[in-house]
């Protein structure tokens, strides 16, 4: 099969539904054309083989001439022929053009959604998305598979039906077609609210895999707090609804369905009567009758599949709307930005009134000022929700700040493109990802070059995994999560320090990366970090003192705002917020270790 073309879809988003349409099919129109062209011509092929029976049953039967008998003969096999190479082909075409339209179309979600910002991802829901990028798009693949080729066929059997019919009685045709009008109006009817119906039935969807998706991300905190009950009523409401909603549009059909069949009978009946009277008293042959009876229900036909397009019609095309909507949302420019170093950073970052807020509008940080050196480290301390995790975000341009002003290597922060700050910004996350792939994997991922065995030992080594790593059966190439093992939270983030330390950044965030590791370990990994802090501009965000203490300055938040800025000992000699922290974790290990000794 030939390579699927990549093109831009992002004009979508602002196209006409029927540009967007067309556009999508650029590369297919032609073979979509063929498609439709060779339905059409089987379609025909049809239509010829009931003019050829009449032909027979008049002009042929009857007379002792074996000669043309046979030519007939040969001549329905003909048509049988066509008909049968053609609804192949048309087939074939047909699906080669709806898969490689949403072929296309899926990759290019997959690689949207990847490109759209923090923001965005921070106010959609996983499991809405996941059904945009599979339900959404199967409805268009359905709507491309024959709905288009399938009006055209039906406009094409139509008019040269009917032609064919009033060439044999104009007045039969004008019955046969009288309530082609009706039928045309129900349909339209039927369009309007089956669009309606299946929006919301696609709507609901998307909640019901939500809530899904939500139950199996959370499902410890579901079982931890006993709440399965809860939960399984939630899933049965959501689901309970969907069920509805889906009965209500089956319902739609049950009711078009016998509507068009009772007019569709009423015509036949009028006509076949209207043309039996007609064939006696002479007007028209045997032969006309037959062919009429034929046309008639070969007529009959596409007008009952009306009611099929037009379902997929509507489901496509609503499903497409969510989708243009989804492709609608801007990404996130990575290579914007018009300053880029001839080398790598040298890592001063300077704050000046910087201030920050969330897409909601609730001002985060507020009147943020210091200035770190080159290869300094700074601590960040404050109570869970005070902004720390905000403020680092704000360097490898995750967020934009909305004010003040934010140097690097004294260049405004957002003059460097996003996709060069990343390169240079190593972060540990509070709560860092790992993927369903090897150790090794996971530890080299993204850094952008080949590395060999060596480098990703030294740096697991560094961050006290490594030992953890070989103990494994399959050492480095076992495989991490559901079909591998299962890491725990401590083990995960020396995973993750072991992959940014490979990554060798100029500078270094660690997001509360000790808290989950018991005090042995901690220390280890504390080791490793000053290992790896050495040169580097350093962001360390940690709730315990012993972790900060060592910075070369620490700032304390609060609300959003520095509340207190200095070196441990300036800090300690004020009786701030910090002191007390201090004093407070002082106590409590005391009393564990007075505890420990005693039990
Ligand atoms: N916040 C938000 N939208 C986000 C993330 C955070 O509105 N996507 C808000 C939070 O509600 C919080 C504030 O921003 O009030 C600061 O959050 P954060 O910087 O994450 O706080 P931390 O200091 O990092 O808290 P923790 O110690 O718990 O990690
Ligand atoms: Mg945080």
């Amino acid at each position: 099969m030939d390579a699927v073309s990549t093109i831009d879809l992002k004009p979508i988003a602002t196209d006409k539904r029927l540009a967007g349409l067309w556009r999508m099919m650029t590369g297919y129109r032609l073979t979509y054309l063929a498609a439709t062209l060779g339905v059409g011509l089987a379609a025909l092929a049809k239509t010829g083989t009931y003019l050829l029976l009449g032909y027979f049953v008049d002009d042929v039967l009857g007379q002792e001439d074996y000669r043309r008998v046979f030519l007939v003969g040969l001549g329905f096999i003909g048509l049988a022929a066509i008909q049968g190479v053609f609804t192949y082909m048309g087939g074939r075409l047909a699906a080669r053009t709806a898969e490689g339209v949403t072929l296309r179309l899926r990759n290019y979600l997959f690689d949207h959604i990847q490109r759209l910002p923090f923001s965005f991802h921070d106010r959609s829901q996983t499991g809405e998305l996941i059904q945009r990028a599979t339900s959404d798009v199967d409805a268009v693949r359905r709507f491309f598979a024959d709905p288009v080729i399938g009006v055209s066929r039906i406009a094409l059997l139509f008019s040269v039906n009917f032609v064919a019919l009033a060439n044999l009685n104009l007045r039969l045709a004008l019955i046969s077609t009288v309530v082609m009008p009706f039928v045309v109006i129900m349909s339209y009817l039927f369009f309007k609210k089956m669009s309606q119906i299946y929006e919301a039935y696609q709507n609901q969807e998307a909640v019901v895999s939500t809530t899904l998706q939500e139950n199996l991300t959370g499902v410890r905190v579901v079982k931890a707090f006993a709440r399965q009950d809860h939960e399984r009523d939630k899933g049965r409401r959501e689901s309970g609804e969907k069920y509805r909603r889906g009965r209500r549009r089956v319902g739609m059909h049950a009711t078009y369905w016998p509507l068009s069949d009772i007019l569709t009978g009423v015509q036949m009946a009028v006509g076949f009567g209207v043309a039996g009277l007609m064939t006696i008293n002479g007007t028209i042959t045997v032969g006309n009758f037959l062919t009429y009876v034929g046309l008639v229900i070969w007529l009959i036909w596409p007008v009952r599949n009306l009611g099929r397009m037009i379902v997929r019609t509507s489901t496509g095309l609503i499903s497409y709307d969510r989708i243009a909507k989804l492709v609608a949302e801007d990404q996130e420019p990575l290579d914007e930005g018009d300053y880029l170093p001839d080398g790598s950073l040298r890592g001063e970052v300077v704050f000046e009134g910087v201030g920050f807020e969330y897409d909601d509008g609730a001002s985060v940080l507020e009147d943020i000022s210091f200035r770190c050196e080159a290869g300094q480290a700074v601590a960040l301390l404050g109570s869970t929700g005070s902004g720390k995790t905000s403020l680092v975000n704000l360097l490898p341009r995750f967020y934009e700040y909305t004010g003040g002003s934010l140097t690097l290597d004294g260049v405004a922060l957002n003059r460097y493109p996003r996709s060069f700050l990343r390169s240079q910004i190593g972060i540990v996350e509070q709560e860092p990802f790992l993927f369903s792939r090897s150790m090794r994997e996971n530890i080299s991922y993204g850094v952008g070059r080949d590395v060999s065995d060596e480098e990703v030992e030294t740096a697991a080594r560094a961050a006290a995994i490594h030992e953890t790593i070989v103990s494994f059966p399959d050492g480095y190439d076992t495989l991490v999560g559901e079909k591998g093992v299962t890491l725990s939270g401590g083990q995960k983030q020396r995973v993750a320090i072991a992959r940014t330390l490979l990554k060798d950044p100029r500078i270094l965030i660690l997001d509360d990366s000790t808290s989950s590791v018991d005090t042995e370990t901690e220390g280890l990994i504390r080791q490793a970090l000053r290992f790896l802090m050495r040169g580097r501009t350093t962001f360390i965000i940690a709730h315990r003192i012993q972790s900060v203490m060592d910075a070369d300055q620490i700032l304390v938040l609060d609300k959003g705002r520095i509340v207190d800025h200095g070196v441990h000992d300036e800090l300690m000699a004020r009786d701030g917020i910090y002191r007390k922290v201090y004093d407070l974790q002082a106590r409590l290990e005391v009393e564990l270790e007075e505890e420990m000794t005693s039990a």
